[in-house]
């Protein structure tokens, strides 16, 4: 059989696979992309992009691509809860950052906003940048079965096209073959939770809704509807896909009694009943069935065979962490395999990935499916849960009006119940506060310092530090007439170590390592300055202290001041990160 030689195998080219592809191309790694279909998604699918992605997607250099084509985050915020579109209004949350002291929150920790960006629009910006810097993308190719040895991973795929088999043989294997991963299967990776918990159903269809939109314009529409608390995600949802005129509408079934017969009349009826307005027209695009999981690997690799996505977490679109997680999978991944793959670090670098990754994977799984439990609430506040004849819950709905002591106490019941929505949808800390343990990851030196915790709920609020482990906190710093970002510092696929003055015999052990390490000083004088003195307040460290920090923006090695052993202290962490120790 004909057998094919690179580097790295990526099975899939969804957020996981394509963005492995992009960073492994920017990085120079040769590797092959394959993919089942003769193209990428066709369906929105995950859409809300958080700041964290758009970090990675800024140092990757598609950021701008991103937010021409995404919807912009001012027009993502009113989350509304509804009888449908046309009906009555139950309320509303400010959410993705568009509360003012949220909004607050998320300029002081990144310089990147979160935008809408259908899954469908984000693959083929992925992959089209991957391709552009050398990425080899075989479509209609599908992935069989691997086998490993000790120097590489043997994987037969089937070329759709001419109708053949062939080998490709690798030197590691990504499976990013998405929630039914047959390479997870094939490697034996040991899962936790359950698939199938409840049923759903997607809808795609055109409508001009400008009229419902105009006075909220939002990415998302909660329709409080009888039935919508059978299967699905909470309730009935309208999502917009592209303002104001593409909409995906999420409904649940009973999963027990299997997937409705998805027929353009049934779409239809389930449009029309949230939709709420017969007189617009609607075209529907597609419909598809698809269960909401609570699954997640409690490995992501064996041996040469590392996977990313949701092959390792399967859940729910709350919190919109889908294509988020599977994004940060991949590109923590990347500089691990190019640094193996050049022979700069050993293969123990690797187990640092599954060992940061995977405890991030159970918590997004977890979260996404409490936050299905968490709008129940609301339909109690309205006596909505059963039994839900309409006749009912629209009486109950109206009750809400009444000037009686009954009423005002559920009209607070229900006022509570849609802010606590909040872990939902302005869960700021569930984006950014993820924090890899010098515990379990060799890739993190720990400084000495205990653990500070988090000060406030760590779901909701960011808490930016540089404590080995955490993501480098951004402040925005000059050069010259420059305004740039910390994070803007780093990356690239280089470790980085900022220091300032004073710092001197940091940037000399940096300079004497064989790696490769940018070199950056902060303070008057130097080549970046600080004159907000934002950069002082987040630190941590002493201006002659040093943070290294590595290829994916996480420090890996801080100390509190200058040291007169500077080399070996850096020579001695960088053995430990790239496993030579
Ligand atoms: P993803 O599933 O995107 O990609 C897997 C890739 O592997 C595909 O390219 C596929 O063709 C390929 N592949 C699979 N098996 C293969 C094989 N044997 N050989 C070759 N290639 C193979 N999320 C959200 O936040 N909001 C939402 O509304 C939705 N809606 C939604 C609807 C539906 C129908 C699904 C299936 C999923 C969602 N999601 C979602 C989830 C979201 O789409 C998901 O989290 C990300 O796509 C995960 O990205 P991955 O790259 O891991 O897998």
């Amino acid at each position: 059989m004909h057998v094919v030689e690179t580097d790295v195998l990526i099975v899939g080219s969804g957020p996981a696979g394509a963005c492995a592809a992009l960073a492994l191309s920017t990085y120079g790694v040769p590797h092959i992309v394959v993919t089942r279909y003769s193209r990428l998604t066709r369906t929105p699918r995950a859409h809300i992009t958080n700041q964290r992605t758009m970090e990675i997607l800024r140092d990757l250099g598609v950021e701008d691509e991103v937010l021409a084509q995404a919807t912009p985050q001012n027009l993502m915020g009113n989350t509304t809860f509804c009888t449908s579109m046309a009906g009555e209004e139950l309320g509303r949350i400010r959410s993705w950052g568009n509360d003012p002291l949220v909004q607050a929150a998320h300029d002081l920790a990144s310089p990147t906003r979160m935008c809408d960006m259908p899954q469908h629009l984000m693959e083929p910006v992925l992959i089209d940048a991957a391709l552009a810097r050398g990425s080899n993308v075989r479509f209609s190719t599908v992935y069989k079965s691997f086998e490993q040895d000790e120097d590489g991973v043997t994987v037969t795929v089937e070329d759709r096209l001419r109708g053949d088999e062939y080998q490709i043989r690798a030197k590691y294997l990504i499976g990013a073959d998405g929630g039914r991963s047959q390479i997870a299967e094939d490697a034996g990776l040991p899962m936790g939770g359950q698939m199938g918990v409840a049923g759903s159903i997607n809808i795609v269809f055109d409508a001009d809704l400008s009229k419902y939109t105009a006075h909220r314009p939002s990415t998302l529409y909660w329709v409080l509807a009888p039935g919508a608390t059978v299967g699905g995600i909470g309730a009935g949802l309208v999502r917009c896909v592209k303002p104001w005129n593409e909409w995906l509408i999420v409904w649940g079934y009973d999963v027990s009694a299997g997937a409705p017969d998805l027929t353009e009349e049934y779409a239809l009826s389930v449009v029309r009943q949230l939709v709420g307005d017969d007189d617009i027209p609607v075209t529907i695009k597609s419909s598809s069935a698809w269960t909401v999981n609570e699954m997640y690997a409690e490995t992501y690799a064996n041996g040469r065979v590392l996977c990313a996505g949701d092959a390792v977490h399967r859940h729910p679109p709350s919190n919109g962490l889908g294509s988020n997680t599977s994004i940060q999978d991949a590109y923590n991944l990347a500089w691990k395999l190019k640094l193996v793959l050049d022979g700069t670090a050993t293969p123990k670098l690797l187990d640092s990935y599954d060992a940061e990754r995977a405890p991030v994977g159970k918590q997004i799984v977890t979260r996404a499916n409490k936050s299905i439990g968490e709008t129940a609430p609301i339909f109690d506040a309205l006596d909505g849960l059963s039994p839900q004849t309409p006749e009912q819950l629209w009486a109950n709905i109206d009750a809400r009006k009444d000037a009686t002591e009954a009423a005002a106490k559920q009209r607070a019941a229900l006022r509570e119940a849609i802010a606590f929505k909040v872990y939902e949808f302005n869960a700021h800390g569930v984006d950014l506060n993820q924090r890899y343990s010098a515990e379990s990851s060799t890739a993190v030196v720990p400084d000495g310092t205990p653990d500070p915790g988090f000060e406030r709920d760590r779901e909701l609020y960011h808490q930016p530090s540089s404590r080995p482990g955490a993501k480098l906190p951004h402040a925005w710093i000059t050069s010259g007439t420059r305004t740039v970002s910390t994070l803007d510092t780093v990356g690239k696929g280089r470790f980085t170590l900022l220091t300032g003055i004073g710092g001197e015999a940091w940037v000399r052990a940096a300079q004497a390592q064989s790696l490769d390490i940018a070199t950056v000083v902060i303070g008057p004088g130097q080549e970046y300055d600080d004159p907000y003195g934002d950069w002082a307040r987040l630190r941590e460290v002493s201006e002659a202290g040093a943070l290294l920090v590595r290829p994916d923006g996480y420090v890996a090695f801080r100390h509190a001041d200058a040291a007169g052993n500077a080399e070996q202290l850096l020579t001695d962490a960088l053995r430990r990160i790239l496993g030579h120790g």
